[in-house]
């Protein structure tokens, strides 16, 4: 079984990927860290105790930084920090708590940052990151201990795009809210496969996994069926695909990629920076796809297409189980 640790700032996406990694028997999944994103702290905090609780998983979940690292301090830079989303909005592809009762477990007593660190530390250095979130936590782990560097197997990261965006004309979400942490990733020489929204839109799946979810009593079947469901509505009215009867599931796919990268098509190995501008591109995942800057070091794999099929039916299998 592969250790990983997940990232995330639960939303209905990353609710699935907690759901596919935690039921996915190649993954041993040791904790579960939360971070401001989708929501603030305390709802994402919150819904991913409601996930772990409803399936019934025994996995502890840290808490992590409530804010990103640096954009709020700059005023007219990021003002929507927490971001609260498209509140009760037809756009909403998240909603402020997951459909579930109010989580009756409760979070470790170490944070989020001091808890990955120490556990990377003592490690072998056979545990990798799954980050779907922005990347506040990691890059403050980085920031506290950098030994980590050498300590990290892969991280698995959701974010940016290359010709994809989708919270600003240049950004993705889980960048353009943090920026800098996203950039000191990015530059930290740790193995990192890159799953932008290029793969993610590629990879989307189709509203028949949903309707068979939903003819499966196990737990993560019922949830999925429920969010992908809600995605579909969300994305129509927001960020339609060019088949509107598919939905994109961003962050499973980073977890589908950590346990077989098979799901993953079209991978380059390039550099990739971040624009920490504060202009018009802030948050863009600036990918050197021709090498056109000699003077930088590819970085990260990078990957632009994703294998559907196979995707759609890692999810089935994975969250047509039970604990
Ligand atoms: O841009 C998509 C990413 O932003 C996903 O991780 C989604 O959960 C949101 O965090
Ligand atoms: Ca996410």
């Amino acid at each position: 079984m592969r250790k990983v640790i997940l990232d995330v700032d639960t939303g209905s996406d990353d609710a699935i990927a907690i759901m596919t990694a935690v039921l996915n028997p190649e993954l041993d999944v040791l904790g579960i860290c939360t971070v401001n994103g989708n929501r603030s702290i305390d709802n994402t905090t919150e819904n991913t105790l409601r996930v772990v609780e409803h399936i019934g998983a025994k996995v502890p979940v840290h808490r992590g930084c409530a804010l990103p690292m640096v954009v709020s301090l700059t005023k007219g830079r990021r003002e929507c920090v927490p971001f609260a989303g498209q509140k009760d909005k037809k756009e909403d592809v998240h909603g402020d708590f997951m459909p579930l009762p109010a989580a009756t477990i409760h979070c470790e007593k170490e944070d989020a940052v001091s808890w990955t660190v120490r556990t990377l530390m003592e490690s072998e250095g056979d545990i990798s990151l799954i980050a779907v979130g922005p990347l506040t936590n990691v890059a403050m782990a980085l920031r506290i201990q950098p030994e980590i560097a050498n300590k990290i197997d892969k991280i698995y990261i959701m974010g940016g795009g290359w010709h994809e965006q989708n919270i600003t004309p240049a950004a993705e979400f889980n960048f353009w809210i943090d920026p800098e942490a996203a950039k000191i990733v990015m530059n930290s020489g740790v193995d990192i496969v890159l799953v932008p929204l290029d793969a993610t839109h590629a990879g989307a799946i189709s509203i028949h996994v949903a309707e068979e979810l939903a003819q499966c009593d196990a737990p993560a079947a019922q949830l999925a069926a429920k969010l992908i469901a809600k995605r579909l509505d969300g994305y129509n009215n927001w960020q339609p695909m060019k088949d509107m009867t598919t939905v994109p599931i961003h962050d499973a796919l980073a977890v589908c990629a950590a346990i077989n990268m098979d799901v993953l098509e079209d991978v380059h190995f390039v550099n990739v920076d971040v624009d920490c501008s504060g202009g018009v591109c802030d948050g863009q995942s600036v990918c050197d796809m021709e090498a056109k800057d000699k003077a930088a070091q590819p970085n990260v794999h990078v990957a632009l297409n994703a294998n559907r099929e196979l995707f759609e039916k890692m999810l089935l299998e994975a969250l047509t189980k039970k604990i």
